[in-house]
Parts: C-alpha cells; structure tokens; sequence
C-alpha cells in the first residue's frame, strides 16, 4: 500500500511537470527546471528524417493520438528528429522549398502512393491540407506536445532525409557526400530560431550518430578524430545558443555515438586540446549515448563499457571525472516481445537507468514508415505501436518493462 502511494505520488510529480517549468539548465549530473526540481527524460524517438521529411505515422493515426499514447504511458519526452535537408530545401529556395504536405509526401514516396498517403493523413488529421508545411506539421507536434505537458527535443537525424544510419551512406561525419558541416550548422541556427515559437521545446541533439566515414579514406584519415570532432560541435552549438538560449544542447559521440569517453575525464582532444566548460553555453550542455549491445549476454560489460564510455559523467565522486554532465541515453531498442524484454541487454539497461535515475529514450515510437529503404508501408518489429499506430506492439512489454521503468526511473527517493 504504501508503496503503491509512493509509486503514485512520483508519477503525479512527472505529470505536473509543466512546461511553464522551462527552460531547462544543468547542475552537476542533474537536469533541473526553472524550479530546481529535477527533470529526468524519459521518452521515445518519433522519426520526422526520412524521405517524405514528414513525421511518421499520420496516415494512421492523428498527432494528438500519438502524443497522448506517450503521455498515457507516463513518459515526459519526445525526441523528434529531422533531416538537414528539410531547411535547405527552404533556404536555398528562398522559402519555396518548404514544401506543402502533398508535394513533399509525392516527392518522398512517388506519385500514386505519395497521394494515396496524403489521402489517409488528411483524414486522420483533418486539420492539414494539401498547403500545410513540413514545417507546419512540425509545429503542430509541438503545439500538441504543449498541450500534453510533453518536453520536446529535436534531433538532427541525418543531412539527407533517408532511414540512418551507415558508415557508407554519404551522411557519416562532416566532409562526408552529403553532410556539409556550414549546412548543418546553419540549419540549427535556423530551426533553433524557430522553435523560439514552441513553448515545448526544451533540448536539441547536435547530431545523430557520427561515424567513421568509410566511403572516404583521406576524410577518414584527416578528420574523423576527436579534435575536430570538438571544433564542430562546438561551433554547432554556439550557432544553437545565440538563436535560442534556452535550449540544452545535447552532444554525440564518436562511433554511432556509443563513445564520448574523454569529455568527463577531461583527456586530451589531439594537441593538448581539452574539454573546456567555457567554450558552450553556462549550464546547458548533456552528453548522450547510444546502446545496441543486444547480443552481449553480461550485464557487467555492458555497464562498465557505458561507463568507460562516457557515463562515468553522472559521477562526480570518481577522481577521474574532471567534467560531471546529465547524461541521457537517447537511443536503444529491441524487438517488441517478452523474449527480446528479457534478454541481458534489456534488463541491464533498465536497471541502470531505474539505479542511476538516468533518462532514455527508446528507439522507437513508431509501428511502421511511409517507406524505408524502398519499402513501403515498412513494418517496424521494434516500434512500441502496432503496425497502423493504433495500439502498443506488445502489451506484455509495455507491462512487464516500460511501465515499471519509467516508474522507476521517475521515481523521487
Ligand atoms: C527567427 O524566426 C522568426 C519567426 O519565428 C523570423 O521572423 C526571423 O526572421 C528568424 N530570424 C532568423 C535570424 O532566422
Ligand atoms: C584531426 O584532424 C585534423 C583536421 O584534418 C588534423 O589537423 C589533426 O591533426 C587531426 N588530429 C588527430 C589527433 O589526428
Ligand atoms: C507503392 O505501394 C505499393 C503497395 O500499395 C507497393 O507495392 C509499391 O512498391 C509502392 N511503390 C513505391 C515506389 O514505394
């Protein structure tokens, strides 16, 4: 009983977590909100980067439904991703190249299934239209998100809009085919600025996963290395912070960002270049890390290999943190059935982010995707939906392994 009470009184506490409560800052290993109370992430990954450049989903179900699946379960956060392209198609064109819901899901997914797709996400989201932006959608997520009580976090995904994430597929590192690093910097600078208007908006991921550029050997040689790894995010994220001064800018690692290892221990960047608290915005900077260990089958590897690499920055009693950090594991996932819940790599990752108090977000809120890698209507096995989005994939999982996870992780002690 009086846990029950306990169990239900954080709960309360995460759903009055209002978002007149940002904007975010940092402090030690903890993220706070204006009030100084704590707020730990604890959310999901909705998908807005691949080819239509449309969020995922709405041909099956509306935004509300969407965000009021994620509200529903207790979860506090979406991390929303888009690609680089997006804002160049608006800035290289004078602004006509935010393109109208229609257009863009025809351009992404073809004539005839582009259209059908329009179809169906029109009457689903009655609102839209044939002239409602890209953008547009993206506002209305968060507008939606505002109503919700739901921290949003945008993520850039990948330059061009397509399923990520390879080190082949031309979107690697900076230098790579298609990712030009003054596109990408300015593209945040742009949608930092517009998010100014999004009363949900709370964080940014830089970058997702940047990896060794394997299509380009001088690339990988010359640059792929953490000195320049520094140079970029660094002036990434003042480019973010002079647009928009409240945001937490969240930094990636090398190697699918599984790897950040020498920001907390202050080591050496390449010639003498450190880590230095100075070089970003006071109070605002989170470290995340990505996990796909799903096959190791000892739970103290896949602890201590996170630790080595990077979340060691939750702990400011190790002698070897110079630099404590909120960490947030934005990315892991598995197969949506009781098996793959209770394989070692699942019930690791629980239970160090349940002992730690540490955000996650899984990968992924979705049940399938307009079209991944040329195939349309793609089946997601490890989306938290069904495949139209209109149910969880699994209720067993959502029993046995959300709920008590995030109840466990939002959990005031
Ligand atoms: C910032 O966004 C506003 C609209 O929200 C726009 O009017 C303004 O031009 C933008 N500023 C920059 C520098 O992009
Ligand atoms: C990293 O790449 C830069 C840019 O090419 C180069 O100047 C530097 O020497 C490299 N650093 C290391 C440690 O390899
Ligand atoms: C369009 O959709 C149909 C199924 O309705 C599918 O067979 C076809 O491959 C799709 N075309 C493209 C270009 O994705």
């Amino acid at each position: 009983m009086r846990v029950t009470y306990v169990l239900l009184s954080s709960s309360i506490l995460s759903c009055v977590l209002g978002l007149n409560n940002l904007p975010l800052t940092t402090s030690g290993r903890w993220i706070k909100d204006n009030r100084g109370e704590t707020v730990t992430y604890v959310g999901s990954n909705w998908p807005g980067h691949m080819s239509a450049m449309i969020p995922e989903g709405l041909q099956y179900q509306s935004i509300a439904t969407i965000v009021g699946k994620i509200k529903g379960l207790g979860m506090n956060s979406i991390r929303l991703t888009y690609a680089t392209e997006m804002v160049d198609d608006i800035l290289d064109r004078g602004g006509q190249g935010n393109l109208p819901l229609k257009a863009s899901l025809i351009k992404g997914l073809g004539e005839r299934n582009g259209s059908d797709i329009f179809q169906k996400v029109i009457r689903k989201n009655p609102s839209f239209t044939e002239k409602t932006t890209r953008l547009e959608i993206f506002d209305a997520i968060a507008a939606e998100c505002e109503k919700q009580g739901i921290i949003l976090h945008l993520d850039n995904h990948i330059s061009k809009a397509m399923w990520c994430c390879d080190t082949k597929d031309g979107n690697s590192w900076p230098g790579d085919q298609f990712y030009d690093s003054e596109k990408w910097k300015r593209g945040w600078r742009f949608m930092a600025n517009h998010t100014r208007s999004w009363s949900a908006m709370a964080s940014v991921g830089l970058r997702n996963e940047l990896r060794s550029p394997d299509n380009n050997a001088a690339l990988k040689s010359k640059s792929y290395n953490w000195s320049d790894w520094y140079d970029l995010v660094k002036s990434c994220a003042e480019g973010v912070s002079a647009a928009n001064p409240n945001l937490l800018v969240f930094l990636s690692g090398l190697g699918f960002d599984t790897d950040l290892g020498p920001i907390p221990t202050g080591g050496d960047l390449g010639g003498g270049k450190v880590y230095r608290k100075s070089d970003f915005a006071k109070d605002k900077v989170v470290l995340e890390l990505h996990n796909y260990q799903n096959r190791e089958g000892d739970c103290s590897k896949i602890k201590g290999g996170m630790v080595r690499n990077g979340w060691n920055a939750l702990n400011s009693n190790n002698p070897a943190v110079k630099n404590v950090f909120p960490v947030v594991m934005t990315e892991f996932g598995f197969e949506q059935d009781p098996k793959a819940a209770a394989t070692v790599y699942a019930t690791c990752l629980k239970d160090f982010f349940v002992s730690n108090r540490a955000g996650w977000m899984y990968w992924v809120f979705a049940g399938s995707y307009y079209n991944r890698q040329n195939n349309h209507d793609s089946d997601e096995k490890w989306g938290m939906l069904n495949h139209d989005w209109s149910d969880w994939r699994s209720p067993a999982v959502i029993q046995t392994y959300f709920k008590p996870m995030i109840r466990g992780t939002l959990k005031v002690r």
